[in-house]
């Protein structure tokens, strides 16, 4: 059976600054996918992860669908109501344009989807990261589908080793989607080039080079692209599905140990440690650190299972600590160098501002006759 995995994601407000969506904002989202996606919709999930409410979807309508993005669409309409009743912070946060046009992409939720044929047993891992952005994943997804560090499937399953299909998004062309597909292992340094730079490209889908299946998609929206200012940082989600022809669930999960440091946190405009949470985690310390959920799920016709919690484990309580102690050490140089963002990835006006008003003030040595004497010493005018 031929089976969509639709899922979307935006953040419409919530409690106590950039934190958690309250319950109520939630069960709003819920209630609507549950009563207008009935007609077509074979199952759903609503959750959230950080300040983000997932809808996570399944149908027979294919990619990009108007009316599946359409639900989403309204039922975040609805819930950036309640968050309005409710006095949540940054009500409609996401939502950046005022009508539905054929689909969610480009209007500011995030959107990943697989479409497949189902197989017998059809286990996939669905990631929500937050107070980060869509190059997040890139690194994860690296190790666990061509590194034989952490994907031992490439040393012992026979399809696994034909390698994979990297489509790459360079998000930084904002008119149009401009990609290319790399393929591991002959491309792998090429893909380590572009895959350096989280900020300008994003593995966008990866698929199996043994059967042309599809294997992951990433949501790739860059809000500050649409909106041309900071309204909220990205906030990714990923569908990764796992295990035959794929990476075991384990090594997919395995690259989070990591931490690595990526864009986001404070205002966006930071560097910090991704922590692999529980379902349900907000943020706290700094507006943060990053944080990245794991939900895994099978499915039999589209019906999902109820998820487990993948990063739910004594394993990750240790490396939650790692993460913490990261976030601490980075923390320990304020603003100083790589602890923030280079000026074109800052999320805020503010240092542009400052920037701009202290123009005038500059002044080029030599041509100073005007200056103060301690300005003219340094100059060398005296
Ligand atoms: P099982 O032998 O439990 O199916 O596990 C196979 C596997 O891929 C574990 O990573
Ligand atoms: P969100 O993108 O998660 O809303 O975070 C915004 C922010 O500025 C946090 O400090
Ligand atoms: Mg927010
Ligand atoms: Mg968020």
């Amino acid at each position: 059976m031929r089976i969509t995995v639709s899922v979307i994601k935006a953040d419409v407000g919530s409690v106590g600054g950039h934190l958690q969506p309250s319950p109520a904002l939630r069960q709003t989202i819920a209630n609507v996918v549950r009563d207008e996606g009935a007609p077509f919709l074979i199952d759903h999930r609503v959750g959230s992860f950080g300040d983000d409410v997932f809808i996570l979807m399944t149908h027979t309508r294919g990619l990009n669908d108007e009316t599946v993005h359409h639900l989403a669409w309204e039922a975040f309409l609805r819930g950036t109501a309640c968050a309005k009743r409710e006095g949540l912070y940054g009500a409609g946060q996401d939502l950046l344009k005022d009508a539905f046009s054929g689909n969610v992409r480009g209007m500011g939720p995030a959107v990943a989807e697989l479409e497949f044929e189902e197989r017998t047993a059809e286990p996939f891992v669905l990631f929500g990261a937050d107070k980060t952005e869509p190059g997040a994943y890139n690194l994860p997804l690296y190790l666990a589908f061509a590194d034989p560090m952490f994907c031992s499937g490439l040393l012992l399953s026979s399809k696994i080793k034909k390698g994979f299909t990297f489509r790459i998004l360079d998000v930084a062309h904002a008119e149009a989607d401009r990609f290319i597909d790399l393929q591991t292992p002959e491309d792998l340094y090429d893909l380590a080039a572009l895959l350096r730079d989280n900020e300008r490209f994003v593995v966008a889908s990866i698929h199996s080079r043994a059967t042309g299946d599809i294997a992951a998609a990433v949501s790739t929206t860059r809000l500050h692209n649409i909106a041309g200012k900071y309204t909220g940082k990205d906030d990714p989600v990923a569908l990764v599905r796992t295990q035959q022809n794929f990476p075991a669930t384990g090594e997919v999960l395995a690259p989070y140990r990591l931490c690595h440091y990526v864009g986001g946190f404070m205002r966006g405009s930071h560097t910090g440690p991704l922590m692999p949470v529980r379902a349900g985690t907000g943020v706290s310390f700094f507006d943060g650190p990053p944080i990245v959920t794991a939900l895994a799920f099978s499915m039999s016709g589209g019906n999902l299972t109820q998820p487990v919690d993948a990063f739910d484990h004594p394993f990750w309580d240790h490396v939650r600590t790692r993460a913490a102690e990261k976030a601490i050490t980075i923390r320990e140089q304020g603003f100083s160098g790589n602890a923030m963002l280079p000026q074109s990835e800052l999320e805020y006006g503010g240092i542009v501002e400052i920037l701009d008003a202290l123009e005038p003030r500059f002044r080029i040595a030599g041509a100073m006759v005007d200056a103060p004497s301690h300005e003219l010493v340094a100059a060398g005018a005296r």
